[in-house]
């Protein structure tokens, strides 16, 4: 079909409000209809922001993003980068995500928590320190910014302490530049490329180094994978580099961030955490449904198909609003209420969106989660009077599919 192109609802993704607090909007859509028609940029696509249509487009074979078969409508160019099996379909899909899998098996990841708890205890340390004199401590800045450079760029792409810090510009700018291009200002564009290519020689040179001088970390396995099997060839290995530097740092940063900022609005919630510690695996879920590091996706229609008594044709696109669904009254009680207890126990509510469905579900979930319970569970344990700063109000960066905060300044008393 070609969906009509006037919203049903109209928001702008930009207002100050909406960026703020994204939620009334997508409960708005989600009320007036299963499938909202939007303009995006001068592309037509079909919005989903109830559960059942964005679960059914995530698990259906009907839907993948069609750049390979040439009919995607998108003109994201991150696409283009060898290697990015995010925007891949089977067969490529299949093959570097079976590479990938092989290198973060769970016992590998479960292997790593000694580590991550370590981090996050020096990491506390020095920020503590710190807030002897100034009173705060910065959660973004000093806990969850520099955990994700020493397990994505450190444990995982293997790249020595000294080079992180610009890891997170790169990361930053290309993490900006995961918006659709349709909705991306130039400027963004521009820095996007700049850093892509900046980012992709740093790889290519760090790849040579590890071939001859291997180390303890997933670029290493991959470069072994890669020898045994003769499989991925030398731009893939950077273009997964990137992958996974874009797809683990920002998500990693924004569930800490969003997770530490709903507690701090939710005291009791937090009181209660702080008296049943079991509840942290629950809290983490529930932070992934209550206000998601990943916003949306988009896919692009395989073959004909129908999804909420809506056919489209092939080559049509949709964006797939996960965090919205995770708001859907139809399938969680009382949604906008941030509840730990939800994902716990023998009847848990049903699985959220935040790691995605399906063939590109998130290859580093077991990875996120360790992260998050050590960086929230450190902070919980070493800051008894841990609250909000009055004076400034939570700012977010621009992006509109990460959702994340730049800095969340909190007082630390006690
Ligand atoms: C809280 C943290 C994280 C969140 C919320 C998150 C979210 C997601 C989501 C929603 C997708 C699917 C996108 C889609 O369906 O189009 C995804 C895919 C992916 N994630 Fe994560 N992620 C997180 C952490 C990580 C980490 C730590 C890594 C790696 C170290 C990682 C690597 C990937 C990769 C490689 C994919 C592509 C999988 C595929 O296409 O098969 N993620 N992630």
């Amino acid at each position: 079909m070609t969906p009509p192109t006037k919203a049903v609802v109209e928001f702008d993704a930009f207002e100050p409000q909406h960026h703020a607090d994204p939620y009334p909007s997508y409960a708005r859509v989600r009320e007036a209809t299963p499938a909202c028609p939007l303009l995006l940029g001068d592309v037509p696509v079909t919005v989903f922001t109830r559960y059942e249509e964005c679960a059914a487009v995530l698990q259906s074979p009907d839907w993948g993003h069609g750049y390979a078969a040439g009919i995607s409508p998108f003109r994201e160019q991150g696409a283009l980068i060898p290697g990015s099996f995010v925007r891949m379909d089977p067969p490529d899909h299949t093959r570097f995500r079976a590479l990938v899998n092989k290198a973060f098996t769970p016992r590998t990841v479960a292997a790593l928590t000694p580590l991550v708890e370590r981090v996050v205890d020096e990491l506390l340390d020095t920020a503590l320190e710190q807030a002897r004199s100034t009173g705060r401590l910065d959660v973004i800045n000093d806990l969850a910014v520099p955990l994700a450079l020493a397990m994505i760029g450190g444990r995982v792409l293997g790249v020595p302490e000294a080079d992180r810090p610009v890891l997170r510009e790169w990361e930053l700018a290309i993490a900006r530049g995961t918006d659709p291009d349709e909705l991306l200002p130039p400027e963004a564009v521009v820095a996007r490329g700049l850093a892509a290519r900046e980012c992709a020689g740093y790889f290519q040179r760090l790849v040579a180094r590890r071939r001859t001088d291997p180390a303890d970390d997933l670029l290493s396995e991959l470069i072994r994978v890669e020898e045994r099997g003769d499989t991925l060839t030398e731009p893939e290995l950077v273009g997964i580099c990137l992958l996974l530097l874009v797809a683990g740092m920002e998500t990693s940063i924004n569930l800490v961030g969003n997770a530490v900022l709903a507690l701090l609005r939710h005291p009791e919630q937090q009181a209660l955490l702080r008296a049943r510690p079991e509840l942290m695996a629950s809290t983490i879920d529930e932070a992934l449904r209550y206000d998601a590091p990943t916003q949306f996706t988009i896919r692009v229609a395989l073959t004909d198909t129908e999804v909420a008594g809506h056919s489209f044709a092939r080559g049509d696109g949709v964006v797939v609003v996960t965090a919205s669904a995770g708001r859907d009254g139809a399938v969680y009680a009382d949604p906008d209420r941030f509840d730990i207890t939800r994902f716990h126990g023998p009847r848990p509510a049903r699985r959220h969106l935040g790691f995605s469905l399906g063939l590109h579900f998130c290859v580093g979930a077991p990875l996120a989660r360790v992260e998050a319970d050590a960086a929230i569970g450190g902070l919980l344990r070493r800051v008894p009077g841990l609250a909000l700063t009055q004076e400034v109000l939570p700012e977010y960066l621009p992006s509109l599919i990460h959702r994340g905060l730049r800095a969340l300044p909190v007082v630390v008393d006690g």
